[in-house]
């Protein structure tokens, strides 16, 4: 965060100056105020709190009259008036919602999720809230872990794009605006390599991969000018983050040069004696402290335990100070002394409402992935007069918000069966279930397959309840839950048996293994949770109205056994060799994913073609432009989707197998061809050492272009590096 001007930071001094002990930690406190749904519920005792000083932030209050309310006691009726810090997770929309972070990833447009994060600040704002717990930064190459929903996936350079982009959509370009709120990034750090993606496991990475991988979009974020950072809940190699003096102060603060809020997760601080370093309260205050953490949320452990740890002498009054500057200091620049009841001041206009769901609607439709397209099965004819609509998530609204939800009422959501009874008006939609989301139900099957005799087509829509990813939901089974794959089995055998084609549409916060549904629908869709416009998002790619567009941002592995699996692997010494079975490999399952990184079709074909790396020779400081001639050679208008990788072809430092360093993107009409250029500042290209420090070396590297991280798809070219 940017130092306070001057004049704050003298205004700060002197209020500090003013504030007792209970005062200081009131403002190193967020309490909940219970409630993530609809109106005021903080209890008089906690006003009272607010009233005396000793609750000086809230979360999860919803609704701009409570908002105020609750501001105003703080403003009004508290000794110092110092405004609240009002948290919530605006993570993917706050009445309107977006598709789920993943899901949004897929885009790979950083525009957009920019856009889509200034939109969820206002409707935030509105409601007066000031801070949101987002965006998720952790990299997850791990479909196990619930988690992998809310953030970038599996590359580390998504996840910086990602951190710019959306740090600077909630922030807005001034953060005192009336409809800015503050980010906050989450979870630093290695959240997303949790042992086995199990939730709140222990994490033991290398520091080269913590370099590599989990620390660079929270770089990106403090470069962004970020408000606020989480600790994550869990350990690094036996250190609580809650705890970590090391990453915290260390590489947080010293060598990225943080100097925002640190905010600690839910309940983290009192966490500290469960994780079994710290014996009470007191203690876990301490290290908490101690480590950097300047916000409590929700445990008390300051209120109660640091009045004893500064008795005891474990902590100094100068500690705490430096914490309540920083809040003060956030306060500031958030505008709240100035204007404490600017956010929720304006309700939203009509027309700003549905110009929000028009957006929601292009972006979920740009955010599905056309995972497979058999005899082109999909775009469904436009004629089409009769179409079943079999399975669990057809008409599941509430679903479609997947796991974050915030201030998104159910009945404001647009289910499958809605969307294409809306989108196909001459068409008779015939829907059943057949079985629940889980379950071991199997009554319905039976009627529901009937439903193909005479249908034009099928549409399936299996996958996970909104519940089934997200916090406290890793899965040791990610495929599909209940008898959903038996459903999908007599399905597929009915409509097989009359050559109708079947379309199966995933809704999951994770890559499901399926590799016998990739096998045998005619086509297969992952749609993620798209969010509020799921149903007419849906309708628009199904119908052809809108081309798919969208990536899958991790790797879709073909069984639970090759987790993880990514892009970015390294070599080994002993890589497949179709001569020899000593080589990397199982001996049961091929190496391959069901899908790669990066993969996705569309209605068009594309050919990509004439790659050129210019110059073909360079040093540090330049920046070198990368041209692929893309042709659609299909019948219809599409968007092709071009990443850039590189390959390091000899490092002191074994390279990954492809490294990602941009993605470009191109429509075009049938019969089109066009250049897509894209830059790559050769600094980027800089690793880590032996030593673990950034290095640029001399030498060869792969260029490599494509449409997915597939490396047979990929063009070659080559780029020399020069001292
Ligand atoms: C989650 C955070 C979230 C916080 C507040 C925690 O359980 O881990 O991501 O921001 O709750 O709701």
């Amino acid at each position: 965060m940017r130092t306070s001007k001057p004049q704050d930071a003298r205004r700060i001094d002197t209020l500090i100056e003013r504030m007792s002990l209970t005062e200081k930690l009131g403002q190193l406190t967020m309490m909940a105020a219970s409630h993530t749904v609809t109106g005021p519920v903080i209890t008089g005792h906690s006003s009272d709190d607010i009233r005396s000083g000793r609750i000086g932030n809230l979360l999860n209050l919803i609704g701009a009259t409570a908002a105020r309310e609750m501001q105003r006691i703080a403003v009004e009726e508290s000794r110092l008036g110092i405004p609240l810090l009002i948290g919530l997770d605006v993570i993917h929309g706050h009445r309107t919602l977006f598709p789920a972070p993943l899901g949004e990833v897929a885009l790979f447009d950083p525009q957009a999720w920019a856009l889509t994060a200034r939109e969820a600040a206002r409707e935030a704002a509105a409601d007066g809230i000031n801070m949101t717990f987002a965006p998720m930064l952790d990299v997850s190459r791990e479909p196990r872990w619930g988690r992998t929903i809310e953030g970038p996936g599996e590359s580390p350079w998504v996840g910086r794009r990602l951190a710019e982009a959306k740090v600077r959509g909630f922030q807005g370009a001034d953060l005192a605006a009336a409809d800015s709120i503050a980010s906050v990034a989450k979870h630093f750090c290695g959240y997303g390599a949790v042992t086995a993606g199990r939730e709140y496991a222990s994490v033991d990475v290398s520091d080269r991969t913590l370099l590599e991988v989990h620390v660079p979009p929270f770089a990106a974020a403090v470069d962004a000018d970020v408000a606020a950072v989480m600790p994550s809940f869990t350990d690094l190699a036996g250190i609580p983050m809650t705890a970590h003096a090391g990453m915290l102060r260390g590489r947080l603060r010293r060598e990225l040069g943080f100097e925002g809020v640190l905010v600690s997760d839910y309940n983290a601080i009192a966490e500290l004696i469960k994780h079994g370093v710290a014996a009470d309260l007191v203690e876990a205050a301490t290290l908490a402290l101690r480590a950097g953490v300047d916000i409590d949320m929700v445990s008390g452990a300051y209120l109660e335990g640091l009045p004893v740890a500064l008795e005891r002498g474990d902590v100094s009054i100068a500690e705490i100070d430096e914490a309540v500057r920083r809040v003060l200091a956030l306060k500031m620049r958030l505008g709240l002394f100035e204007n404490p009841y600017g956010r929720g001041a304006t309700a939203e206009n009509a027309s700003a409402i549905a110009g929000r769901r028009r957006l929601a609607r292009d972006i979920a439709a740009r955010s599905i992935v056309l995972l497979s397209n058999r005899d082109e099965a999909l775009p469904l004819a436009g004629a089409i007069r009769r179409l079943a609509l079999i399975g669990p998530l057809a008409d599941e609204p509430g679903e479609m918000r997947g796991p974050w939800w915030c201030a998104a009422e159910p009945e404001a959501q647009t289910g499958v069966l809605a969307g294409l009874r809306s989108a196909l008006p001459q068409a008779q939609v015939l829907h059943a279930a057949g079985v629940g989301i889980a379950g071991p139900d199997e009554s319905g099957i039976a009627a529901a397959a009937e439903l193909c005799d005479g249908a034009e087509a099928v549409v399936l829509c299996l996958g996970e309840a909104a519940t089934m990813s997200g916090e406290a939901a890793s899965r040791a089974h990610p495929g599909l839950p209940g008898r959903q794959r038996e459903l999908a089995e007599a399905v597929l055998r009915r409509a097989g048996a009359k050559a109708i084609p079947v379309v199966a549409v995933l809704f999951s916060g994770r890559p499901l293994i399926v590799p016998w549904l990739a096998e045998q629908a005619s086509a297969l869709l992952a749609a993620w949770f798209p969010g509020c416009e799921a149903g007419g998002a849906l309708a628009d790619i199904l119908t052809g109205c809108t081309s798919p567009s969208g990536r899958t941002p991790i790797t879709w592995p073909r069984a639970i056994g090759q987790i993880p699996l990514y892009f970015g692997q390294r070599s080994s010494g002993r890589p497949i060799d179709p001569a020899g079975p000593f080589a990397s490999r199982y001996i049961d399952e091929s190496n391959e994913p069901l899908f790669p990184f990066g993969h996705g079709l569309t209605f068009g074909r594309f050919n990509l073609s004439g790659l050129r790396v210019t110059p073909e020779s360079a040093r540090a400081a330049d920046s070198v432009e990368v041209r692929v001639d893309v042709e659609n050679r299909g019948g219809r208008r599409a968007e092709e989707t071009v990443f850039l990788f590189t390959r390091r072809l000899k490092s002191r430092v074994a390279p990954p197998l492809l490294e990602l360093h941009g993605v470009g993107k191109i429509a075009l009409d049938p019969g089109a061809h066009g250049t897509l250029t894209l830059h790559l500042p050769v600094a980027e290209l800089r690793s880590l050492g032996l030593d673990l420090q950034p290095q640029l070396e001399p030498g060869a590297i792969e260029i490599l272009v494509g449409p997915s991280a597939d490396p047979a798809a990929l063009l070659a070219g080559r780029l020399q590096i020069v001292e």
